[in-house]
């Protein structure tokens, strides 16, 4: 039965991947805060250490995919803490797990990014390369003076560091045989959407937003994509960005792809 460890996994993307792959025979190793086959918290340098350290353990370190779904929306405070999920959560996944992937049966990996992922460029995107360079004291800083937007930055600035992070492993995962790829989402109907929803500062945005498809994603139909990606059917598809959106991306950026 193949492996799959899904970061994320008590909740919303994650929870409906895990429960998708489960009902076609893969076995699920997940990790989350709470709830969840491994608990760790990806916000910390020591969890994301342990989360690693428990897949391997778990798995005889071999794995035949990882799916990286764990993080925080734009209301979390402090700010750092989106930042430091999203973007080194993922990462420090991905990078420990390397070496189990390669010894798995066909192995792929997806990344759970964001539409807004788009939303700066890598020139623009005022964290990047704080991020990438593992500065959190720098990022906590450029976060501080980002003003009344601050969490909408750390998520649009951690989601792009994360897709260029994938983007950039693609010679040497693709030399060791894992495929890796991100997926976009747009607006998923999950807690943390729900919890945008709510929020005085980012509510009223998120709901006169519309898709061109004319309504939200469901978690599961994002968790298609997921297993799509994972599977056979995409047996080429490295280093690929799959907007998930409704049409949003083409919408804001038809020339620009
Ligand atoms: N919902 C949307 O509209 C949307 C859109 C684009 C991208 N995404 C991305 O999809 C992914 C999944 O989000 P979701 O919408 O399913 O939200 P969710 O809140 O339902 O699930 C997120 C999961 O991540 C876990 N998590 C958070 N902090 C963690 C930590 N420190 N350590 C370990 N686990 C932690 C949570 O406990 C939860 O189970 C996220 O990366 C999110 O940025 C969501």
């Amino acid at each position: 039965m193949p492996l799959i460890a899904i970061t994320g996994s008590r909740s919303g993307i994650g929870a409906a991947t895990a429960a998708r792959l489960r009902a076609s025979g893969h076995a699920i190793l997940g990790i989350d805060v709470d709830d969840a086959d491994i608990v760790a918290d990806l916000s910390q340098a020591d969890g994301r250490a342990a989360a690693v350290a428990a897949v391997l353990e778990r798995s005889g370190g071999r794995l035949d995919g990882l799916v990286l779904c764990a993080g925080l929306g734009a209301t979390v405070k402090p700010h750092l803490k989106i930042a430091t999920v999203n973007y080194a959560g993922a990462v420090a996944m991905m990078d420990g797990l390397l070496g189990a992937l390669a010894r798995g049966e066909s192995p792929a990996t997806v990344v759970v990014s964001s539409v807004s992922s788009v939303q700066v460029t890598w020139a623009t995107n005022p964290i990047g390369r704080a991020l990438e360079s593992g500065d959190e004291a720098k990022v906590a800083e450029v976060l501080a003076g980002a003003g009344t937007h601050a969490g909408h930055v750390a998520y649009s600035g951690a989601k792009n560091a994360l897709t260029v992070a994938v983007r950039r492993r693609v010679v040497e995962w693709g030399r060791l045989g894992v495929r890796l790829n991100t997926v976009a989402p747009g607006a998923v109907e999950t807690p943390l959407l729900q919890a945008g929803l709510a929020d005085p500062l980012y509510g009223k945005a998120i709901r006169d937003f519309v898709a061109p498809i004319g309504r939200r994603a469901k978690a599961d139909e994002i968790a298609a994509t997921i297993e799509f990606l994972l599977g056979p059917g995409a047996s080429y598809v490295h280093g690929a960005q799959v907007f998930v959106d409704g049409g949003v991306d083409a919408m804001n950026r038809p020339e620009t792809f």
